[in-house]
């Protein structure tokens, strides 16, 4: 494989903005560090020198038994954050809901109404009901991520007849809307379906894997964006760049079920502020970069659109996802663009046999942009860029 340094791809261009000149340099200079452009998702970052040092500095102890100081410290953050009452680490965003959306739903049997493309529907081994007995009542998300305020009311069960249907006890939301391209939720949008489920007795639960994207998106702070749900599942390990984790927020009451049901999924961690001090770090140091992250992938987005052969919804690209479409009659397979720009270096993910996708995170560059806009212009077109860019 094609690795690009970063280090020696940024001295480069003070030099010259072309790009084949930036490779005759760093043969020139030899001093080559090599780095991926990874843009498979924001889940592959790697921990930063703080991050590593956070940890391996962190104070411990056993969190099974509630004791772990550092643990504590970033549940309290995050509840802080959420403005909810309390939280709980938990090693994934699938655990994050799954635990959820069992707490909700502790009757076997109980309904949930959730967006037919959402990651809960989609992605999680139909945990909720493998695991959970709870029923999922998938109803159509529209392509802001939405769901139709309608289409949720009209799906709630009615209780009258519960000699044949099962009772809807839970509606989930998902902010940002990973498979919509990273669309938000407005704050206006989920009150509404907050007033909803309240009307209805029902609890709101938010997917939020990427709530600090939408957040700053949206420029909404978090704990006004999910006021009106009862929990929400924040990752960690997405656009925040921590290396390991989710939280929950909630009740006490909620975390405290929450906890219990944490052990028996196995999910209970000992010495775990280890990978809580990341976290810490990720807060800190990340979230203040996430509109650099949104603004890479607009750059990206519009380059993309001005070249041959492709073509990008501008629009839905709200933060820091990116979906493109390779046009029909075109020459080339996106499995097979996703190989050639695995020769330079960059890793894409094919979604379909004319679809990529690309996401960016705190570890892309505005010239690791450029450069991928480059390649991929070269690859669709056969031109290369003078300016190293589209
Ligand atoms: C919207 C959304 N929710 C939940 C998850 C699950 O997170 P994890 O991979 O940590 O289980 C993901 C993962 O990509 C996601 O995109």
């Amino acid at each position: 494989m094609h690795r690009v340094s970063i280090y020696t791809h940024d001295v480069a261009t003070q030099f010259t903005s072309h790009l084949f000149p930036l490779y005759i340099f760093c043969d020139i200079t030899r001093q080559m560090v090599t780095r991926t452009i990874d843009l498979r998702s924001d889940t592959v970052t790697k921990p930063t020198e703080t991050m590593r040092l956070a940890m391996a500095k962190a104070e411990v102890d056993d969190d099974v038994l509630v004791y772990d100081p550092t643990a504590r410290q970033l549940e309290k953050e995050m509840a802080r954050v959420t403005g909810k009452e309390a939280a709980l680490f938990v090693p994934s965003g699938t655990m994050g809901n799954l635990i959820s959306v069992l707490v909700h739903c502790e009757i076997r049997g109980s309904e949930v109404i959730l967006g037919d493309n959402s990651h809960i529907h989609i992605y999680e081994n139909g945990g909720i009901s493998t695991l959970g007995g709870v029923h999922p009542r998938p109803v159509k998300n529209n392509d802001d991520g939405t769901i139709d305020i309608g289409l949720i009311e009209s799906s709630i069960r009615n209780p009258d007849f519960e000699i044949c249907y099962p009772k809807t006890r839970l509606i989930c939301l998902e902010n940002s809307h990973a498979n919509t391209g990273g669309r938000c939720l407005s704050v206006e949008y989920t009150d509404q379906v907050g007033e909803l489920a309240k009307k209805h007795g029902l609890k709101l639960h938010i997917d939020g894997a990427r709530i600090f994207n939408a957040s700053a998106a949206l420029k909404v702070p978090v704990d006004r964006l999910v006021r009106a749900a009862d929990s929400v599942s924040v990752c960690l390990s997405k656009g925040l760049g921590a290396p390991v984790g989710s939280v929950i927020v909630g009740t006490e009451a909620f975390i405290a079920r929450a906890r219990i049901l944490r052990k028996t999924l196995g999910g209970g961690m000992r010495q775990v502020g280890v990978l809580c001090a990341a976290a810490l770090v990720a807060l800190q140091e990340n979230v203040p970069k996430l509109v650099t992250d949104h603004k890479n992938a607009k750059t990206l987005a519009e380059g993309l659109n001005k070249i041959k052969g492709l073509s990008v919804d501008i629009a839905s690209v709200e933060t820091n996802i990116v979906y493109f479409e390779i046009l029909k009659g075109s020459h080339i397979t996106a499995l097979k663009l996703g190989k050639i720009m695995e020769e330079h270096g960059i890793l894409l993910m094919p979604d379909s046999s004319s679809r990529v996708r690309i996401v960016i995170h705190h570890q892309v560059s505005a010239s690791d942009v450029q450069y991928t806009l480059s390649c991929i212009k070269q690859a669709m077109t056969g031109v290369t860029d003078e300016n190293g860019g589209s």
